[in-house]
């Protein structure tokens, strides 16, 4: 039954919130990478020996299908898992797809050719390596057309969340808020192209201003899990635990998570 949920570190628990509220019943087996966060500053080799040896973990937990609740993971490191390493019998799924579905209002699934879409001018947020990739404006390109994005990599955010440094996340949200706008004046959309940086959504929401729609992935990804998994209800592993694993300190992760979450999270050694 059990689902896994993989982020490089905290980040990824925004997304485990949303589809543990979406689907109750689903047991899910959450990971996170804390002693290697964070990946949005490694090359694309690197994060993608460190997703693979997470996923296999969670298999070993019993997740048939996982989740990288990781954009800098999908951006990556999962199209050369999902072409050459990940076996018949297992899935792995990324975050992006079902932001841009909502972005150019298509249904999960509608492979028709790019249209034109209401928004023209998007920011997007999102570290060092998801920016590099380019991966975000690939997968844009599938689905529309005249959309033009402009991409900050908003260095240093991460760690300062890892840190539990909310002070400096936010002012290095604000001075890469700034960054942008001086790139794109007014956006119609921003995406927050990071599972960490929806803990920070309302700095971005008011250093963006009020007619800025935010579009943060928790909820997008939680509803296309559970239409996943009603059209592929074999994909549920064998796992029937939920669980909590880190690669970092246990004690502090836990810490951290509860702050974050405002529930009790007990984290245990990967
Ligand atoms: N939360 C992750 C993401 O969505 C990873 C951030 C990092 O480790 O740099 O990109």
């Amino acid at each position: 039954m059990a689902v896994g949920i993989f982020d490089s570190g905290l980040g990824g628990l925004t997304v485990l919130d949303a589809v543990q509220k979406r689907l109750p019943d689903v047991p899910f087996v959450y990971f996170g990478d804390n002693a290697h966060a964070p990946y949005g500053v490694r090359d694309a080799d690197d994060v993608y020996a460190l997703t693979t040896r997470g996923v296999e973990r969670l298999w070993d937990a019993g997740c048939d299908l996982v989740i990288l609740a990781c954009n800098t993971a999908s951006a990556a490191a999962l199209r050369r898992m999902q072409e050459s390493w990940v076996p018949r019998d297992k899935r792995v799924l990324g975050v992006f797809v079902p932001l841009i579905e909502a972005l150019t209002e298509r249904q999960w699934g509608d492979n028709s050719p790019p249209r034109e879409v209401a928004v023209k001018h998007v920011a997007l947020f999102a570290t060092p390596a998801t920016v590099s990739s380019r991966a975000f404006q690939r997968e844009l390109a599938f689905r529309a057309i005249g959309v033009d994005v402009e991409a900050q990599a908003c260095g240093g955010v991460v760690d300062a969340i890892e840190e539990g440094d909310m002070i400096l996340a936010e002012a290095l949200v604000r001075s890469h808020v700034d960054a942008l706008k001086r790139k794109m004046p007014r956006p119609e959309a921003a995406i927050l192209g990071c599972t960490h940086y929806p803990l920070m959504q309302e700095v971005f929401q008011e250093a963006l201003g009020d007619e800025v729609a935010v579009y943060s992935q928790a909820n997008l990804v939680a509803e296309s899990l559970a239409d996943y998994l009603t059209r592929h209800p074999d994909m549920q592993g064998p796992g029937t635990e939920s669980g909590y694993l880190t690669t970092g300190d246990p004690k502090r992760v836990s810490s951290r998570a509860t702050q974050f979450l405002r529930r009790e999270i007990t984290f245990s050694p990967a």
